[in-house]
């Protein structure tokens, strides 16, 4: 038998052979953002909500717990479909013990808005990760509209949200772009009095506002602020939810640098603040094609086709950030692979991610033979000839991805450590790639 420890390591660590190309018609799981909101409003909604496409990741099994412990019945999921039988706004029920929503930060800045309204009080844990992550951006502005939390001395989780305070709606300018503080803002928002607006300094993912809206719950967007007045019902639908544009990044990425490859991503979510990734490759000189465009549950979808291009660096435009907030780590390889020198700056948010991502990946660029100066706020990539090597991912799932992806044009084997959290948003991973044409495998 394999004593314990190397067990375990086998199971965390990635090894990745160097070439290859990726090749075919690819699905990657459902949208994390979506998946998570959908179980949300499902719960608080009158009646039966049926959802498709669910993304059975760890984070959003954890939002979906969330809500068995606090007495919402729910069948699933199975195959991606989930069934709510919704419990209305004022139907949770006090769970027993705290919840624990693992690596989430989306989990638990959602709910820590949601909860705030409630009549009893909720404990919020997380990992180590989510347990070092900055809460006070959704605690300060909820305590502005009479929220009580709790948090660490140091403005992180455990939170402890008191119920039974009364809440009423503000106006709030959020001083950075985050689409999970204005959601988490909107969810208190249905149990305030009055409206609460939210402006936001540049434009952030809003399928919160669009799925309240299909819930058939008013939301009234004018420009940069979105308002909801509170005392209103959602009612249960039908929310059929598309692949992960975010997960799709790791395979555009991939087969942008990968020579020979060529991949048609199907049924992809291309909500416009959601697309920067694409714009970012395009002007890098990848050839992406938009196909087979359509909308379902009032999000547009596409199929991206994508074929191995030159790429060559640039000064990525600050209004892309939080269009592409989440693919930087899987951006900073492809810009390891292009010609010259790529700038990023204004982008300070992904030092708070799962983990400090800038430094995470400089280091591991540097491993790999990469020039990659972090700055305060972004970093600088000169492309060059990527080696093997062993690098960590610090338990971050996208950064593991994106090490895993180097590998179609590194001269050698890249081991990533601390994988384990790729289920938190792509359960498959592995399989899915190597089925496409990457020689990964879990190695120690
Ligand atoms: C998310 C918003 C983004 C993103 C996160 C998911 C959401 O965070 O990074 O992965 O579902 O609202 P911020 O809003 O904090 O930028």
């Amino acid at each position: 038998m394999q004593p314990i420890e190397e067990v375990s390591q086998d199971t965390m660590a990635f090894v990745v052979a160097p070439g290859g190309a990726l090749r075919g018609r690819l699905r990657v799981p459902g949208d994390k953002s979506i998946s998570h909101r959908a179980i949300i409003l499902g719960a608080l909604a009158e009646g039966i909500t049926q959802i498709t496409g669910f993304l059975e990741g760890e984070d959003t099994l954890a939002t979906l717990q969330a809500f068995r412990d606090l007495g919402v019945s729910i069948e699933g999921p199975e195959g991606g479909r989930v069934k709510i039988h919704g419990v209305g706004l004022q139907g949770l029920r006090a769970p027993e013990e705290p919840l624990y929503l693992g690596n989430s930060g989306t989990s638990v800045r959602l709910l820590a808005g949601l909860f705030a309204g409630q009549s009893f009080d909720v404990i919020l844990r997380g990992d180590e990760s989510l347990s070092r992550r900055p809460m006070r951006r959704v605690c300060d502005p909820l305590a502005r509209m009479g929220a009580f939390i709790e948090t660490t001395a140091q403005g992180t989780p455990p939170l402890h949200i008191h119920g039974g305070q009364s809440l009423y709606g503000i106006e709030y300018a959020m001083p950075m772009a985050s689409a999970q503080v204005k959601s988490s803002l909107l969810l208190a928002g249905l149990y305030a009095s009055g409206r609460t607006c939210v402006v936001e300094p540049a434009p952030t993912r809003d399928h919160s506002e669009r799925m309240l809206a299909g819930f058939g719950y008013p939301v009234e967007r004018e420009g940069a602020k979105v308002c909801i007045q509170g005392g209103g019902t959602l009612h249960g639908t039908v929310v059929e939810i598309p692949a992960d544009i975010s997960s799709a990044a790791f395979f555009m990425v991939g087969a942008a640098i990968g020579k020979g490859s060529d991949v048609l991503l199907e049924h992809v979510g291309i909500n416009p603040t959601r697309t920067g990734i694409i714009d970012i490759l395009r002007r890098m000189g990848a050839e992406i094609e938009i196909k087979e465009t359509g909308v379902v549950g009032g999000e547009p979808v596409a199929a991206i086709r994508v074929r191995a291009s030159r790429l060559h660096g640039i000064n990525i435009p600050e209004d892309l950030v939080p269009l592409a907030i989440d693919e930087f780590p899987a951006l900073f390889i492809a810009a390891a692979c292009a010609e010259g020198e790529t700038v990023l700056a204004g982008a300070g948010e992904l030092r708070v991610k799962e983990s400090d991502r800038i430094q995470v990946m400089a280091d591991g660029l540097q491993a790999l033979g990469i020039s990659a100066q972090p700055t305060a706020d972004g970093i600088i990539i000169q492309g060059g000839e990527l080696q093997g090597g062993e690098v960590h991912s610090h338990g971050d799932h996208r950064c593991a991805m994106a090490f895993a992806m180097a590998s179609l044009v590194a001269k050698g084997p890249i081991i990533i450590r601390d994988c384990a959290n790729v289920a938190t948003s792509f359960p498959g991973f592995l399989e899915l790639a190597c089925g496409a044409g990457l020689a990964i495998r879990h190695g120690k």
